[in-house]
């Protein structure tokens, strides 16, 4: 979908926290649309315990994408094809780094067409150096007390560590 011929895409996750992997995925979007929204689901497919709350989330988002006026951070409520309507996007970004991933990605891209059918889901793979890296093995290493500045930016690395030696 595009609005006088700017296209808009949106990229959803739980972002929590924004890894380097999701970062290479948001920047390579911008080679196939004009703008990108950067959304943190409120309500996650699969229900899994926070770290950062989703204000956090998005707040690091924006720290990370501050030098691209091109990328907005926000997060919304409820399912993802009404908040790509408002948005004014047909258009989903997921990144694809496994095999292991596909399953789960598969199912909700259909899922996503039979609620609008004109709504895509496109895969785009990470580079190689990220393809294993997730949110949530980045919680567990910082949690155990690995370093994990290669996985994120300095930005999340200093909230991770705030976080985690927190109260
Ligand atoms: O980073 P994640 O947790 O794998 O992202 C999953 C996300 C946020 C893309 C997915 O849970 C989502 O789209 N949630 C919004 C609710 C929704 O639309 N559910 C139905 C479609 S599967």
């Amino acid at each position: 979908m595009s609005r006088n011929g700017h296209t808009i895409a949106i990229y959803p996750g739980s972002f929590d926290p924004i890894t380097r992997g999701h970062e290479d995925i948001a920047r390579r979007a911008l080679r196939i649309c004009d703008s990108l929204v950067v959304a943190v689901a409120r309500t996650a497919t699969h229900v899994k315990s926070g770290l950062f709350s989703v204000e956090e989330r998005v707040a690091l988002l924006e720290e990370v994408f501050a030098d691209e006026p091109r990328i907005s951070s926000v997060s919304f409520e409820g399912l993802l094809v009404d908040f790509a309507k408002e948005s004014g996007a047909n258009v989903a970004v997921r990144g694809l780094r496994a095999v292991s991933d596909f399953e789960y990605e598969f199912q909700m891209a259909q899922m996503n067409q039979e609620l609008w059918s004109d709504f895509e889901t496109v895969f785009l793979a990470p580079e190689v150096d990220y393809s294993f890296v997730s949110s949530s093995l980045v919680r567990q290493v910082a949690s155990l007390g690995g370093e994990i500045g290669r996985f994120v930016s300095p930005a999340v690395s200093r909230a991770l560590r705030e976080k985690l030696s927190g109260p």
